[in-house]
């Protein structure tokens, strides 16, 4: 038996109040369309249907999920419409179609498979899932004749005595896919929103004494994001479920309320992270790592036992044991060998850093080539800027770079060879040697005494 999904996602989510369609808004650093895609990837065909910024949302979409172009979003059902009208659509041969909301990325896969196998067992003509909850405010209502469902009632059409039921109508559903052929054209959108409703199908299938069969889940499963307070309570009830995992697989949250943690990151066994930690993008953490507090880390790769403490790294790969922190800002293109320390207000970009290389304070590295135990001291720097171009810097083994060096480059410090404290250095140092570049130090005798007994009169 073959069964169809499709997501609906064109609409605008004009409650979100935000440009971004509504389902490209990040749930733990993915799109919120990435949830949707992943509960019905197993079935036998995919489609999204695609409307507002469509280009934007076609983008996240995975291989083999067809977007289906609804130009004008006239209402749910208007988009299962424009679907089954569609080019992409023309071919399809599955039996039942599985529909889901774009803006649920708590449903689960297990969930839609729940749905599938109930309705097709009793041979529905559509099944749907639903759920009890505290606050049904904004989502339809589920009206019942006896056990059957009779119809569901938008929260903008319901009467008083309707907005009481807290029975709720998720927007996810299993149609047999004759019925909804033979009745789709039906619906009309005389209703307080002058939408086409796709709910009005339930009525119908009532009305012609068509079986249905409700599957009811918890009220955290099917909630919808409407809204950005929505996206948050959706959002959080996700970190708590990832980050329980991680702590399963044996890694430390100090403060799981101050952390976040995208979807993607891996942590690995023993590591601890401390409050205020922000783990995004595609990161990878080590063994035995201690991460944070207040530490931003976004694509990177940190490597085993390394300690990163009140810095921010984005796109850094940290081959062995480093030291980062406090005060560290380590950018896209740093390579951090076995043993480096990066310490307080120090930053390097595009740059390899060799093992055993320590740069401890007040530093700026840029383009630069460190070989193995650099010594780069406080208040050095790299000018790799000249207002025009970026130039490298290369730095052999060995080399000790005193305090307030500029290395103007492009320029090589040659192996084992040292630069003398405020050299402004323009020219290759060969290995051994010693830079420097300082006018002669003058004593003047006496003079404070000769200032005061001035400054006196
Ligand atoms: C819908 C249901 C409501 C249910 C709720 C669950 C209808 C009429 N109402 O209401 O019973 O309780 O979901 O969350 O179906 N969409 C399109 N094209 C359109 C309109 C909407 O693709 O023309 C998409 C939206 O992008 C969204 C989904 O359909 O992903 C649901 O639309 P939304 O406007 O959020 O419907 P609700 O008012 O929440
Ligand atoms: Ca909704």
């Amino acid at each position: 038996m073959k069964i169809s999904g499709v997501i609906l996602a064109a609409g605008k989510g004009t409650r979100m109040k935000s440009g971004l369609p509504k389902v490209l808004h990040s749930v733990l650093g993915q799109p919120m369309i990435e949830y949707g895609q992943r509960a019905i990837s197993h079935l036998d065909n995919q489609y999204v249907v695609v409307g507002h910024k469509s280009d934007l949302v076609i983008k996240e979409l995975k291989e083999g999920f067809l977007p289906v172009d609804q130009k004008e979003q006239l209402g749910t059902g208007h988009a299962v419409v424009t679907l089954l009208n569609s080019d992409a659509y023309e071919n399809d041969d599955s039996e039942y179609v599985v529909i889901i909301p774009g803006d649920a990325p708590l449903l689960r896969r297990q969930d839609i498979d729940d749905l599938i196998q109930q309705s097709v067992k009793a041979k529905v003509a559509v099944g749907i899932i639903t759920a009890e909850v505290s606050d049904p405010t904004g989502y339809g209502r589920i009206l019942k004749d006896g056990k059957n469902i009779s119809k569901i009632v938008e929260h903008a059409d319901a009467n008083e005595a309707e907005r009481e039921i807290k029975e709720i109508n998720s927007g996810m559903y299993c149609f047999d896919k004759r019925f909804l052929m033979e009745n789709i054209e039906k619906l009309d959108s005389n209703n307080e929103q002058n939408e086409i409703y796709l709910t009005d199908l339930i009525e119908i299938a009532f009305q012609n004494n068509l079986d249905t069969v409700i599957v009811q889940v918890s009220e955290e499963t099917i909630k919808g994001v409407n809204s950005m307070s929505q996206l948050n309570e959706v959002e959080k009830t996700l970190k708590d479920e990832l980050l329980k995992s991680h702590m399963d697989n044996g890694v430390y949250f100090q403060d799981p309320n101050t952390t976040f943690v995208d979807e993607k990151v891996i942590i690995k066994p023993g590591t601890k992270i401390m409050a205020n930690t922000h783990l995004t993008g595609n990161t990878e953490i080590h063994e035995n790592c201690t991460v944070g507090p207040n530490t931003m880390i976004n694509e990177s790769n940190i490597g085993k036992g390394s300690t990163v403490l009140f810095s921010v790294l984005d796109e850094v790969t940290i081959q062995g044991t480093a030291t980062i922190g406090p005060y560290a800002h380590l950018r896209k293109g740093s390579v951090l060998e076995e043993g480096v320390k990066v310490g307080a207000f120090a930053e390097t970009k595009n740059s390899n850093i060799g093992s055993g290389s320590k740069i401890p304070h007040l530093s700026y590295v840029g383009d630069a080539n460190l070989e193995e135990n650099v010594n780069f001291s406080a208040g050095s720097i790299t000018v790799n800027y000249d207002g025009k171009n970026k130039h490298k810097t290369e730095i052999k083994k060995g080399a000790f770079i005193g305090s307030d060096v500029m290395l103007v480059a492009p320029v090589t410090v040659g192996e084992g060879a040292m630069i003398g404290a405020g050299s402004v250095i323009t020219k290759d140092v060969p290995a051994k040697a010693l830079g420097i570049e300082r006018n002669q130090q003058k004593n003047i005798d006496g003079y404070m005494d000769r200032k005061q007994s001035k400054d006196e009169k």
